[in-house]
């Protein structure tokens, strides 16, 4: 395992590797890999020779007040988890390498960034696709590899690549769900047992609403307020948002159309703040 903390040496190295004529794949993280992480890994490697794993927690998608000082951290874990999943090199650089002194430049996905999580976290999807260029740029990959438990940053990481053609295929991998339901999440280490039980609500009510629209229930607003009754029951300190999107343009809707609607949540058990999501069919 190759570990490289410089923007200069990870970039010669992409080049080489490219001249070898070997695919590279990557995968973005900020750390305290789970088993979401390293079904990413597992995925790039099928499609690509070498995966760089980035690890960086990126101050810029951190609000004021929000978790960046404490975000969790275990860089020599992380690295075996990476090797265990196919993983050759790990780019960890450090705070001033990727920001150094006089940094100016950020890139804004402007259609789709500032409703759910961008309402709410309105300097966050601006430091996500900053950073994702910039490692981009970098390891320069064939394919990079996002997890839809994010899906409005893989959304708005799609239409930057495609808005900015960037030459690299972005490739959506599916959520992996503790056996209970829960999306795994790096976040999830702050609840504590109740709060972990609780937290199970959030796939519940997803699953009870996909149900209800493969019965045929079409309205957006009587099932946000059934998902709303269900999500209260687990006494969360609050329910961000429960949106209903068009999964093509990730557009807020009131009425369920086909052929998909995505269902997306966020909601808060004490100074945690989880999100989830479920992509739902819908016949015609
Ligand atoms: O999904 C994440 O962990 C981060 O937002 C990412 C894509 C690594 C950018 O910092």
């Amino acid at each position: 395992m190759k570990i490289i903390a410089t923007v200069r040496e990870m970039q010669e190295t992409s080049e080489q590797l490219r001249r070898e004529g070997k695919r590279i794949g990557v995968v973005p993280t900020m750390g305290f890999l789970h088993a979401g992480h390293t079904s990413l890994i597992v995925k790039a490697r099928e499609l690509s020779d070498v995966v760089i794993t980035t690890i960086f927690v990126n101050p810029t998608q951190f609000g004021p007040g929000e978790d960046f000082e404490r975000y969790p951290r275990d860089f020599e874990r992380d690295c075996k988890k990476a090797e265990e999943a196919g993983s050759t090199i790990i780019f960890s650089p450090d705070v001033r390498e990727m920001y150094p002194e006089g940094f100016a430049s950020y890139v804004e996905v402007e259609h789709g960034s500032r409703i759910l999580e961008g309402k709410f976290r309105p300097t966050h999807f601006r430091g996500v696709t900053t950073v994702v260029l910039k490692l981009l740029n970098i390891t320069k990959p064939h394919a990079v590899v996002f997890g839809q438990k994010d899906a409005q940053q893989a959304f708005l990481i799609q239409k930057m690549v495609s808005d900015l053609n960037v030459e690299t295929s972005v490739v959506v991998a599916p959520i992996v769900r503790e056996k209970d339901g829960l999306a795994l999440s790096s976040r999830n280490v702050y609840l504590n047992g109740t709060e972990r039980e609780r937290a199970t609500q959030l796939y519940r009510s997803l699953k009870f609403a996909k149900e209800k629209i493969q019965q045929g229930e079409r309205s957006v607003d009587i099932l946000r307020a059934e998902m709303k009754r269900m999500l209260q029951s687990a006494q969360p300190t609050q329910i961000d948002y429960i949106a209903f999107v068009r999964p093509d343009l990730f557009q807020e809707i009131e009425h369920i159309q086909p052929p998909s609607v995505l269902i997306a949540l966020a909601v808060r058990f004490g100074g945690t703040r989880l999100i989830d999501n479920h992509l739902v069919s819908v016949s015609s």
